[in-house]
């Protein structure tokens, strides 16, 4: 069983930070919350502690992991070159949902960057992942604290849920605010490309950089997967997920009852009233219409249908606008059944 800690989420107590860097340094895994998701945070630098993260997820060993650390330089230090697009994207962005791919160092293992020559690296603005960075003063290799293809974790809950025998430690601050993981976007070759969706935008990034950034689309034939991670089935809950138009829900609701399934409905603020045919025996779950509140909601809204034991969860589709172009990835993705 993991050992649960709170810790003050504005400002963390230095005490309980110093233990948790200890844990860190001696190679044990401690979850901890970030401003997307809760991370299952090792020593990077330590083969053994990171084989542990891929052990304790069930993550298949092709799937690289994100680097954090505490500030740009300390990123620099894992790249074998820093490019001028990663110092101005770093200098906007971070700390922030932002993790950049560059050229690894030979330091990073190979395990972390799954074999490849590359790294993805991030500076996360959580106070307690920043402060646990600065006292653990060693990077921090952390992917979401779920089990392989599992919903990501936005509550310490979930993360003892997920992988209470498997995590040593986990820092209890709270939900986290973006709910959505970040925006990996890659600097190594030409045209730049988001790798994943996440908080900041294309368009932001393309701003900052005064060059357009594409978001990776269906990989040539032949070609391997830039960022493995993106399978299509991924952030999936264990219900069946379908995305439905507003005015279709009420209709396919009805139709999934009369043939006995339990339903779960995630909508929105914005959403029309359903006239379902029997409301009692749907779980309803409303959500935000502004799209960043949207996503601080949406994972748990998922895991609590889940725990709800429904077969279908319907989910209002979300306007076609690049605020929520992250949230439609994940959808899309918690949807297919590829
Ligand atoms: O918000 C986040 O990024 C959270 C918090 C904990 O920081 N972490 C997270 O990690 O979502 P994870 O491991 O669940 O997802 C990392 C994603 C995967 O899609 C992975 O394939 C991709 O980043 N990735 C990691 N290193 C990469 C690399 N060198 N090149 C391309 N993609 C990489
Ligand atoms: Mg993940």
């Amino acid at each position: 069983m993991a050992r649960l800690w709170k810790i003050d989420p504005v400002a963390p107590e230095a005490a309980i930070l110093a233990r948790a860097a200890a844990e860190i340094v001696a190679g044990r895994l401690v979850a901890f919350p970030t401003e997307t998701v809760y991370g299952l945070g090792g020593h990077a630098l330590d083969t053994e502690a990171v084989r542990r993260i891929y052990q304790a997820k069930g993550r298949p060993a092709a799937n690289p992991l994100i680097v954090h650390v505490p500030h740009e330089a300390a990123a620099a230090a894992l790249a074998s070159h820093w490019p001028d697009e990663a110092h101005r994207l770093a200098t906007r962005y971070w700390p922030g949902p932002l993790s950049i791919v560059v050229p690894r160092r030979a330091i990073v293992p190979e395990l972390v960057t799954a074999g490849g020559a590359t790294v993805a690296l991030r500076v996360p603005a959580h106070p307690v992942a920043l402060g646990l960075l600065r006292a653990a003063a060693v990077p921090i290799a952390a992917p979401s604290a779920n089990r392989s293809l599992e919903v990501s974790p936005t509550t310490a809950r979930h993360v003892v849920d997920s992988l209470d025998d498997e995590v040593d430690l986990v820092l209890d601050a709270g939900p986290t605010a973006a709910g959505i993981e970040s925006t990996v976007v890659d600097l190594t070759r030409r045209p730049l490309r988001i790798l994943r969706p996440g908080p900041i935008t294309p368009g932001e990034l393309s701003a900052c950089l005064e060059e357009e950034v594409l978001l990776a689309g269906p990989l040539p034939e032949g070609e391997t997967a830039r960022s493995p991670g993106q399978q299509a089935r991924h952030y999936a809950p264990r219900a069946r997920l379908e995305i439905v138009a507003a005015d279709r829900l009420a209709p396919r609701a009805d139709a999934l009852l009369s043939r006995g399934a339990s339903i779960g409905i995630v909508t929105t603020e914005a959403t029309r009233p359903l006239s379902l045919a029997d409301p009692n025996r749907i779980h309803a779950v409303r959500l935000s219409a502004v799209a960043t509140e949207f996503g601080a909601g949406l994972y748990a809204a998922l895991r609590a249908l889940d725990e709800a034991g429904v077969d279908v969860i319907l989910v209002a589709e979300p306007p076609a606008t690049e605020a929520w172009l992250a949230i439609r990835d994940r959808l899309a993705r918690a949807s297919s059944s590829g």
